[in-house]
């Protein structure tokens, strides 16, 4: 079966199960998905829709629901797979490009990432103005789907300029603090060494995190307006001083995660 016929299959499973046309899609990372409320949700879990992948692993729920954030559809997909899963390429992309069949224009991508720049803390809201991908595949390698986009997409302003700006001033209104890096996809699924953070600050990188890229290279490919934010949960290895843990990520984004969907609220407000 052909991708696009996978994604096609599933694209009219839930126009039936979930009925209404969403203009913007959400992706939340890590702990982040008991944060958001939803007016007139519906969810369906990732078993329930053909072909979907499902995720593996702790503090990462398997729903799409349905709603209205700030009074426009919204579809959410609250946890994601990953490539340290061992997932390929295709799975981690395949809600990204779902959405697309179903009527999404504009995607938020959210993460918990760590902080190589050492103007940032643990709990801060970053916009992602750019990324670095040492991931070695990506979503586009192999035939192309040419009924979602071009052989050769440009990368350039992957992260709309125009959602940037609004996010700006979303977050301004709401009082909240939002500083801006440039974020790293790297592998996982074990987080990186001292060296590894050094050589990854050298080549430009604020934020280290092992999600988010491969979906907004298919986002891009697709012709998905796309805004990322990432929520600071720790400092990127050498850089802290401790030892990182995967209770520690999800504890600060439990933390921080209300104050992440505030923001997405405002900007959702502002669209
Ligand atoms: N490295 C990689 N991924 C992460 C980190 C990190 O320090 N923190 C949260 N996700």
């Amino acid at each position: 079966m052909r991708e696009i016929e996978k994604l096609q299959a599933a694209a009219a499973h839930l126009r039936q199960e979930l009925p209404g046309t969403p203009e913007l899609g959400l992706i939340l990372g890590s702990g982040l998905s008991e944060a958001i409320e939803l007016k007139d949700e519906r969810c369906l879990g990732f078993g329930a829709i053909p072909h979907f992948p499902r995720p593996t692993i702790l503090g990462h729920a398997g729903q799409l629901c349905l709603g209205e954030l700030a009074g426009k559809k919204i579809l959410v997909q609250k946890g994601r797979v990953h490539y340290y899963e061992g997932r390929t390429m295709a799975e981690v992309a395949f809600p990204v490009r779902l959405m697309k069949l179903l009527g999404v224009k504009r995607l938020i991508i959210t993460n918990a990432a760590g902080a190589i720049n050492e103007g940032f803390s643990p709990g801060d809201l970053v916009l992602i103005k750019d990324h670095i991908n040492t991931i070695p595949d990506n979503p586009l390698r192999g035939e192309n789907i040419e009924e979602l986009g071009p052989r050769f997409p440009s990368m350039n302003e992957s992260y709309s300029p125009r959602l940037r700006e609004l996010a700006v001033r979303a977050a301004l209104k709401e009082g909240l603090e939002l500083k801006k890096g440039v974020y790293l996809a790297a592998p996982g699924p074990m987080y990186e060494t001292p060296a590894e953070i050094q050589a990854y600050k050298r080549l430009g990188a604020d934020l280290v995190g092992m999600s988010t890229v491969p979906e907004v290279i298919a986002a891009v490919h697709s012709g998905l307006e796309v805004l990322g934010l990432s929520c600071v949960t720790n400092m990127a290895a050498g850089i802290g001083h401790s030892k990182l843990t995967h209770e520690e990520v999800l504890q600060v984004t439990a933390e921080r995660g209300k104050a992440l969907i505030r923001l997405v609220r405002a900007i959702v407000r502002e669209l």
